[in-house]
């Protein structure tokens, strides 16, 4: 059997064999990220728009966030699971940051994930400091979607590619084991990559870092609306979905579903006898209340 795969695993495949993260929010999700053998599970804020229907990932509570980390745990996946921090679980104190913090991984997670750069280190250092190993998430923060207009590429000119270059710096002095890297230029996420001592995992940051990140939904193709540029879509499970239950929807209606074989019988030899009326039967049950 494969090995759990574990905060010092992660942190010493800087610069090794490319980890893969995948996200999942639910136990057949965890199942399938398992058996295909990826390094670590994202129960990612993502949920909200992916899941849940909303339009951005600041609908989440940190209830939320403990009910689906709870149900990828259950599963007792060998890859790592990593909870996000929803929007502000982390923002109001370290105290109150710690104890969020503390409900993600009393429900599975062994490690979460936060938002921002140097803002965030005085946080990062208390949940350390609590034994919590902490993923940093720089570059495109969706939590920041207001404040950045709308969910845009980062670091796209030298200043603000030197800020996500210090900023890396710091979320590895203040002790992040491995650092989400969304939407900046490659080129940037290069520079960033090489700065930091510990794995940079990339989600439409071009191939120069330590690893890559998707959404599950859209690896298995059950969302379709929309296709991100830096989305690689290696399935069509939706219409598997749709085509699927169109079929059924037919054969209900035809009165092809259920066959004799996926019906049960008496079994031989019992009879009901000769004295069961079905309008009497249903006159007992209706008078009962059933
Ligand atoms: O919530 C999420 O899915 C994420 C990934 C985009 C890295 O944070």
């Amino acid at each position: 059997m494969a090995q759990q795969c574990t905060v010092p695993a992660v942190r010493a495949r800087k610069g090794g064999d490319p980890l893969v993260m995948v996200t999942a929010y639910d136990a057949p999700s965890a199942r399938i990220a398992d058996e295909a053998g990826v390094d670590m599970i994202l129960v990612g804020d993502s949920v909200a728009m992916v899941v849940l229907g909303y339009d951005d990932t600041l609908q989440v509570t940190v209830a939320d966030m403990a009910h689906h980390t709870a149900a990828v745990a259950r599963t007792r996946p060998r890859p790592l699971v990593v909870a996000d921090l929803p929007w502000l679980s982390y923002h109001l104190g370290a105290d109150d940051a710690v104890r969020n913090a503390a409900t993600l991984i009393r429900a599975g997670a062994q490690a979460v994930k936060l938002e921002g750069g140097r803002k965030r280190v005085d946080v990062i250092e208390a949940l350390i400091d609590a034994e919590i190993p902490v993923m940093g998430h720089i570059g495109l923060t969706p939590q920041s979607l207001h404040a950045m207009g709308g969910f845009k590429v980062q670091g796209k000119d030298a200043s603000s590619a030197r800020i996500l270059i210090e900023d890396a710096g710091l979320l590895a002095e203040a002790g992040c084991f491995g650092i989400v890297l969304e939407g900046v230029p490659d080129q940037v996420a290069r520079l960033v990559t090489e700065a930091v001592d510990i794995p940079t995992i990339g989600i439409g940051a071009g191939p120069w870092c330590d690893g890559q990140v998707l959404v599950f939904h859209d690896v298995v193709g059950l969302e379709d609306r929309i296709l991100p540029k830096f989305v690689r879509r290696y399935a069509s499970l939706k219409a598997e979905g749709v085509a699927a239950v169109t079929a059924f929807a037919a054969d209900v209606r035809t009165g092809r579903f259920p066959s004799d074989a996926e019906s049960y019988h008496l079994a031989e030899g019992v009879s009901l006898g000769d004295d069961i009326e079905i309008g009497a039967l249903y006159g007992a049950a209706s008078a009962s209340g059933r």
